[in-house]
């Protein structure tokens, strides 16, 4: 299993941060990445993955929730960071839209989060999106400059909706434009619909075995931890939890859930 995405560099895993990494890795997670925030968990982030090179990989970027009355100081920060560390770089993230907090900083975010798709479209690495009742601008600005760089939807500009739990609809519009699904604790929870949304997706003739090429594991951590353990402290190992959820999604094995989600990681993130 690979952590698509967990914040393993923040206060929550401060106490016992080496342990809960040491335990990741016996628990038979390959891999984590660990996607930054804002200008101040660049040093954090950086810090972090080159104490466990080949374990935990960096992403930076400027969250939605950091956009604020000072996003272009923030921004310029984050952007100078990611070309400096380029080459130690998976992705462009964690980047997106976030209406559901607070909606003051909606145009200011849809800026914030086209310059780092161009940025990440010039670097040719793929962008962790965070989407959050913004759906519809979400998909829009990702059309709009999938087509300024190339043939809509063909660009090579692509990455994932991180923590996924929307329609059918939005589902098939994310695999049109060749993007993947992180799915986390969330599909482990009473009443959540994703489980049952991914098995209509797979009964679709069009979209049949093209589903689960396009599925990350995740755990968002330290937030979304699956049931049983739902409101503690989330780690990678508990991706299991979630792991077990799909198999019976998909009436597979959880090995070949686990298989398919690791390559599937390992190609989006051009890890080896
Ligand atoms: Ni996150």
């Amino acid at each position: 299993m690979i952590d698509t995405h967990i914040h393993i560099d923040e206060e929550a895993y401060a106490p016992d941060r080496e342990e809960v990494i040491a335990r990741q890795r016996e628990s038979g997670v390959e891999g984590m990445i660990v996607p930054g925030v804002n200008a101040a968990s660049v040093a954090s982030v950086m810090e972090v993955c080159r104490t466990h090179p080949g374990y935990c990989y960096p992403a930076l970027g400027l969250h939605p929730e950091d956009v604020k009355d000072d996003w272009e100081t923030q921004l310029a920060v984050v952007e100078n960071a990611i070309r400096a560390h380029r080459s130690e770089l998976v992705a462009v993230g964690e980047i997106g839209l976030d209406y559901y907090w607070d909606k003051t900083y909606k145009e200011e975010q849809k800026e914030v989060l086209r310059r780092q798709l161009l940025l990440a479209h010039e670097l040719n690495l793929p962008v962790i999106l965070h989407n959050r009742e913004a759906t519809e601008d979400c998909l829009r600005i990702l059309k709009e400059i999938q087509m300024v760089n190339g043939k809509c939807p063909n660009s090579k500009l692509t990455g994932v909706f991180h923590c996924f739990n929307g329609s059918r609809e939005t589902a098939r519009q994310i695999l049109d434009m060749g993007f993947y699904l992180g799915i986390g604790g969330v599909i482990t929870f009473k009443n959540c619909k994703l489980a049952d949304t991914l098995a209509e997706l797979n009964t679709t003739p069009s979209l049949r075995g093209r589903v689960g090429e396009r599925l990350l594991l995740e755990t968002d951590g330290p937030y979304m931890a699956p049931v049983p353990h739902r409101g503690q402290r989330n780690e990678s190992r508990l991706m299991s939890y979630v792991a077990e959820k799909l198999a019976e999604v998909y009436d597979c094995t959880v090995e070949e859930i686990i298989t398919a989600t690791t390559n599937n990681a390992k190609r989006l993130f051009g890890i080896k």
